[in-house]
């Protein structure tokens, strides 16, 4: 099941650590909600398999419009160009569309910015369905494990360009910001 909290400000930390405020301070499903970030499970079993036809996935999938999919598994003998990619998944970035992700194995950390410009962490892991929205600042990184596979969903022929911030006057940033103002 998801978590999610404030990061502490440590920046030359390690940035596989937890990075916890001390004391924690942890973030709700509905104020990840009020950012646009928005959080489903879909049960998982110990073969990485899930419910295909009639399941959960399915379900979000054409509600949702995601008729792309695809696996990605980041590992450092698995992922080509491994510490390459792992810098730039850590490069604070937006997108001009969602970024959604279901976690099949292993764990991660996505930290979105919330109103105030903070970091905030979301843990994932098994069964964690997890969408940003386009225009929302963010970046990415396994846990000390150094693992995770997920699927990688899309509506339509998938766009992964990351625009690094500082990406202010392009229009997924401008209308992020206003759909921001409306979930306040
Ligand atoms: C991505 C994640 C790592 O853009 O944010 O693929
Ligand atoms: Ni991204």
């Amino acid at each position: 099941m998801v978590q999610a909290w404030f990061m502490n400000k440590d920046e030359e930390g390690d940035q596989r650590e937890e990075r916890q405020c001390d004391p924690p301070r942890a973030v709700s499903l509905e104020d990840l909600k009020k950012l646009g970030v928005l959080y489903s499970y879909v049960a998982v079993d110990d073969n990485g398999k899930y419910r295909e036809e009639g399941g959960d996935l399915h379900r979000i999938k054409e509600e949702r419009g995601y008729n792309y999919e695809d696996t990605i598994t980041v590992a450092p003998d698995k992922l080509p160009g491994y510490e390459e990619k792992i810098k730039s998944f850590f490069e604070e970035h937006l997108h001009t569309d969602e970024e959604i992700r279901f976690i099949l194995d292993g764990c991660g950390y996505f930290d979105v910015r919330n109103k105030d410009d903070e970091w905030i962490r979301i843990k994932v892991v098994k069964g964690d369905l997890l969408v940003l929205p386009a225009g929302i600042y963010h970046r990415f990184t396994t846990d000390k494990t150094n693992y995770i596979c997920a699927n990688r969903l899309f509506v339509g022929e998938p766009v992964w360009k990351p625009h690094n911030r500082p990406a202010d006057e392009m229009s997924a940033r401008l209308e992020y910001l206003k759909a921001l103002s409306t979930w306040a």
